[in-house]
């Protein structure tokens, strides 16, 4: 009879569409028809004996070790997210329980598990697509953000070009520039100061739109949530001007384990939604604000707040629905439902308060990074003690390597080539450099190609590469960044950085 029993419960396993697979003390003793198929792992009888963690993605190991090696002794088990190692490096996602039984008179576990892998895929691509509407909406309000920095950049630089031009062909071009009344030094001094505000603003704008294109490369670690807010209001500041103020209380907050690009998209989706929900023209009533904040737990909290419209009590069970809208065909409905998806998945949550008539909050909640741990703060470098470094540079691009020559020729000795391969012949001709800033991605020879030369050929140096990028990475590009120690900075370059590590690399022998 139990004989009947044990043959009637591995048929059924047997049958089913869902993943089965027991195991007795880590090693395998059954795996049904479906996961042996879904994985392509050849004969079942190649699976018996083996041991499970070899059936998982490295990533799952607290979670094979906490539920599936040893699941607590329970009868209400909650199910969780389990990727399973198929044949050829693909990977299968699954919901997945496991449970404590007894099979042919042992004790043993069986894990049960659902495919979700498609839907997970199908999620991603979403995601995706949300995310190229929404710059696609945005990217006229960037321009036009960008616009304005630009012009009085343009401006006050001609002004200055102009004025030294007219100095610099006279006789006596100091007095010639102090000359013209109300228009002397101070007045050039400041409208320089203003074109590199200017410049300024425009690098983070550009940095900011940076933010939301890198979407692409599945890409996590632990990101300033902050940062990432407030790229997301700059992003939708030109939804919002015209209809609220927007106020910001952006206390620091410990980084997330998040890929930044589509976390910057749920907090664009929440912030449009608030500018939405309020009536145009009347900015000076109305107001949107933003929070961030570490709560008790731990936990980093971002608030979107709006003084709109407020959401009836018989939709607020509706609003994360995809294709829930009232907004009629100019919404799709897809932008809170992508959002919890994507705020669930890193095992956070988002909470909606609402009061028709008086506003709406959306209240976003996220694990810190497991990795966390707070940086002591950096010790500051004081320039002036700077002994002469040697400083290469290398970038395709010639106005960039002048530029930045320019900038370090007061402190430092400076040489500048636009191709890797003549900085390469210079360090085999026995040049000695202290420092080498080197542009990433260059035609013939890249900084990637240049730092594998040096390895061989003068190692020490290899070390002192330090590289620079316009933010577009390749995927190798990003791969090898990961695996080397070498810094690696953002065009446009912050001068202050850039001269604060090359008197840091002075301190270095
Ligand atoms: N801050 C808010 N105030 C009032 N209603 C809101 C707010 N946020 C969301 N809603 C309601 O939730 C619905 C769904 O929002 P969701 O962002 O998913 O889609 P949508 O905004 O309608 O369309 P899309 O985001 O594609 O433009 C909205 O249509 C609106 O009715
Ligand atoms: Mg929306």
């Amino acid at each position: 009879m139990l004989n009947r029993l044990h043959a009637n419960f591995r048929a059924v396993l047997e049958l089913s569409s869902e993943f089965a697979m027991v195991h007795r003390h880590g090693r395998i003793v059954f795996a049904n028809a479906a996961l042996v198929r879904a994985l392509g792992l050849g004969t079942r009888d190649d699976l018996i004996g083996t041991p499970v963690v070899d059936l998982y993605d490295d990533e799952n190991l607290e979670v094979v070790e906490a539920r599936v090696l040893a699941p607590p002794d329970s009868t209400s088990l909650p199910s969780f997210g389990l990727r399973w190692r198929a044949k050829g490096g693909a990977f299968r996602t699954t919901e997945a329980t496991a449970a404590r039984i007894e099979m042919d008179g042992a004790p043993a576990v069986i894990v049960l598990a659902r495919d979700v892998t498609e839907r997970a895929e199908f999620q991603d691509r979403l995601l995706e697509r949300d995310r190229m509407a929404a710059i696609g909406t945005l990217s006229a309000g960037v321009a036009h953000e960008i616009n304005n920095p630009l012009t009085y950049l343009l401006v006050n630089l001609e002004h200055v070009l102009r004025r030294l031009r007219a100095a610099s062909a006279s006789d006596d071009p100091i007095a010639e520039l102090d000359d013209v009344a109300g228009d002397g030094m101070p007045v050039l001094v400041q409208a320089l100061q203003q074109a590199v505000d200017g410049a300024n603003k425009v690098r983070q704008i550009v940095r900011d739109l940076l933010t939301f294109s890198q979407g692409s490369v599945e890409q996590r670690g632990g990101v300033d949530v902050r940062g990432i807010v407030e790229s997301a209001t700059q992003m939708a500041w030109h939804e919002i001007r015209h209809r609220a103020r927007l106020v910001k209380s952006l206390s620091e907050v410990p980084p997330v384990d998040a890929n930044e690009a589509r976390l910057g998209q749920v907090f664009l989706n929440l912030l449009v939604n608030a500018a939405q929900a309020i009536p145009e023209g009347r900015a000076d009533q109305h107001e949107v604000r933003v929070i961030t904040r570490t709560n008790e737990h731990g936990s980093v909290v971002v608030e979107v707040s709006d003084t709109g419209m407020g959401i009836p009590p018989e939709n607020l069970s509706r609003i994360f629905d995809p294709f829930f809208t009232t907004k009629g065909a100019t919404g799709t409905g897809l932008g809170l439902a992508i959002s919890h998806g994507a705020i669930r998945s890193l095992g956070g949550d988002i909470k909606v308060t609402s009061v028709p008539g008086r506003g709406t909050t959306f209240q976003v909640t996220l694990p810190p990074s497991k990795s966390w741990r707070r940086a002591a703060p950096s010790s500051s470098h004081d320039l002036r003690t700077q002994v002469r470094r040697r400083v290469l540079i290398v970038d395709d691009e010639p106005l960039v390597g002048e530029a930045i020559a320019r900038a370090l020729s007061e402190e430092n000795d400076v040489e500048v080539v636009t191709e890797a391969k003549q900085a390469l012949a210079r360090v085999q001709k026995g040049a000695v450099y202290d420092i080498v800033l080197c542009d990433l991605m260059m035609p013939v020879m890249t900084g990637m190609d240049l730092y594998a030369e040096l390895v061989r050929a003068a190692p020490k140096l290899a070390g002192r590469l330090v590289f620079m990028t316009g933010g577009a990475f390749t995927p190798r590009a990003r791969a090898f960044l990961e695996n080397v120690v070498n810094p690696c900075l953002e065009k446009p370059l912050d001068t202050s950085k850039l001269r604060s590590i090359v008197a840091r690399a002075a301190s270095k022998d």
